[in-house]
């Protein structure tokens, strides 16, 4: 049955009940069948898709009529039902609305009361057929909380992205800059049972160390100057819900240990403040850095690792799944040409090749830019291969003039370049570029002044 189309069977054993509802609900459905008892409802059923189920709760069959809609809503769950109760046995209905009824209606027959009710059941009938449609289609393109995958690797990791959200298991995300981390940790609490709780999200690498540990555990007031009043960290915002904790790998040593604490013991307290409070978050982390060398450096806790990285998820770099770019330009095609009002776009196959092929240092994101720019600079319905310019594999920076004669030389050169190289792939953002490098902004701005990259 198509949304537009809706078709009625009735079930009960009293005759004046069924000719009164089929002449009632005449003009409500396409076709109207009924039937005298479970048996001969679930035969009819079989051979009809029926998209309204109505059915009294008594029948005089050896099943009545909540297992015949049980069994009615297990082979086709779209089905939609609505009991007849007598007064008074208001429970069954209940009963019938927690088995997967809709609805129920009492007798004796209001008619005005049951074609509203059938109305409302139709109008949800069509929502549900038209959801499953939109979730089948998505997930044909790939599609799982707006994280777009083809390839195998992605289409993997979606896979984990599934199992883990169920658990509330503690998951670390590693990947390039732009390849989706902060996408996976927020797809990860919507496919929770977290999702209708708050997803706080903190980037550890923003923060000054001094706010850093209010900013996670908050502070209760006068609890240092300028603490005017209490306020609640991050793990008290995400109370119930997901907290993510973005570029893990930056936060200092004294936040290392105090994390470390609360991740053990479930309990925390204000900065400033007595009271024990218990936390009840599913936490995330994230990072590009390499955690490994990281830990042998000494700049992470190896033992806070192991309890942030229960679960790792791998995002592989963009340049190694290909077969995801085409997928991903046509999603910001209509996506950019929906935002900027533009008639939809076509990339011509020269175009989409060298979009293929290019190294995409800075990953989605960086591809998601270079959509956007095309969407809103080229005119007219095509892009042509001439109107994308790569310049991200920094080829095109200026060789040396001569060989570098020291190592320190040879060191700035190598920095200026890489510098160089990121600013370019992240289109000059400051904090993109920063990140990709794996720098603050501070020693960015610091070493773009000192070599003249402004
Ligand atoms: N698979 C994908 N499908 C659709 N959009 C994506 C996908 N991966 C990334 N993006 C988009 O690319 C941009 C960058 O993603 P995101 O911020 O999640 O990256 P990140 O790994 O957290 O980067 P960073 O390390 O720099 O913080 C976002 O706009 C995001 O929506
Ligand atoms: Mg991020």
């Amino acid at each position: 049955m198509t949304p537009d189309n809706f078709a009625i069977l009735i079930v009960d054993d009293e005759p004046n009940i069924r000719s009164g509802l089929e002449k009632g609900l005449a003009k409500e459905a396409e076709l109207i069948d009924t039937a005298t008892d479970a048996e001969q409802g679930l035969i009819k059923f079989r051979e009809t898709a029926y998209s309204l189920v109505i059915a009294d709760v008594r029948l005089p069959s050896v099943m009545n009529g909540l297992e015949m809609i049980e069994q009615m809503l297990r082979t086709r769950p779209q089905t939609t039902a609505i009991v007849i109760t007598a007064h008074g046995t208001v429970e069954t209905a209940v009963e019938a609305m927690r088995l997967g009824a809709f609805d129920f209606i009492t007798k004796p027959l209001d008619l005005e009361l049951i074609r509203e009710q059938v109305r409302k059941a139709r109008r949800h009938y069509r929502l549900r057929l038209e959801n499953r449609e939109l979730r089948d289609r998505l997930a044909d393109a790939g599609e799982v909380s707006g994280i777009i995958a083809n390839c195998s690797i992605m289409r993997d990791v979606i896979q984990q992205i599934r199992q883990v959200a169920e658990t509330d298991a503690t998951v670390m995300i590693q990947g390039e800059s732009g390849t989706g981390k902060e996408l996976v940790a927020r797809a990860l609490h919507e496919l929770s049972d977290r999702r209708d709780k708050p997803f706080v999200a903190v980037n550890l690498g923003a923060l000054p160390e001094t706010l850093l540990e209010s900013e996670l555990f908050g502070h209760e007031k006068g609890s240092f100057t300028g603490a005017t009043r209490r306020k609640p960290g991050c793990f008290e915002q995400a109370e119930g819900g997901t907290l993510f904790l973005d570029e893990i790998t930056e936060i200092p040593a004294k936040c290392q240990v105090d994390l470390l604490r609360v991740l053990e013991s479930g309990h925390y307290s204000r900065v400033g403040g007595e009271e024990i409070l218990t936390s009840d978050v599913r936490l995330i982390s994230a990072t590009n850095k390499n955690v490994q060398n990281e830990i042998d450096e000494g700049t992470f806790r190896e033992d806070l690792y192991y309890r942030l990285n229960i679960i790792p998820i791998q995002i592989p770099p963009l340049r190694l799944r290909r077969d995801d770019v085409p997928l991903l330009i046509e999603h910001f095609l209509n996506h950019f040409c929906q935002r900027y009002n533009r008639d939809p776009k076509t990339i011509t196959t020269e175009g989409m090749q060298k979009l293929v092929s290019a190294r995409w240092p800075g990953n989605v994101r960086q591809l998601r830019n270079m959509i956007e720019r095309l969407v809103v600079t080229v005119n007219g319905p095509t892009i042509r291969a001439e109107d994308i310019i790569l310049e991200q594999d920094g080829t095109k920076t200026k060789p040396a003039q001569s060989a570098p004669s020291t190592l320190a030389d040879a060191v700035e050169k190598a920095e200026r370049e890489t510098i160089t190289a990121a600013l370019i792939a992240c289109e000059y953002h400051r904090e993109q570029t920063a990140r990709m490098l794996g720098v603050s902004v501070r020693t960015l701005h610091y070493k773009m002044n000192r070599y003249g990259l402004h």
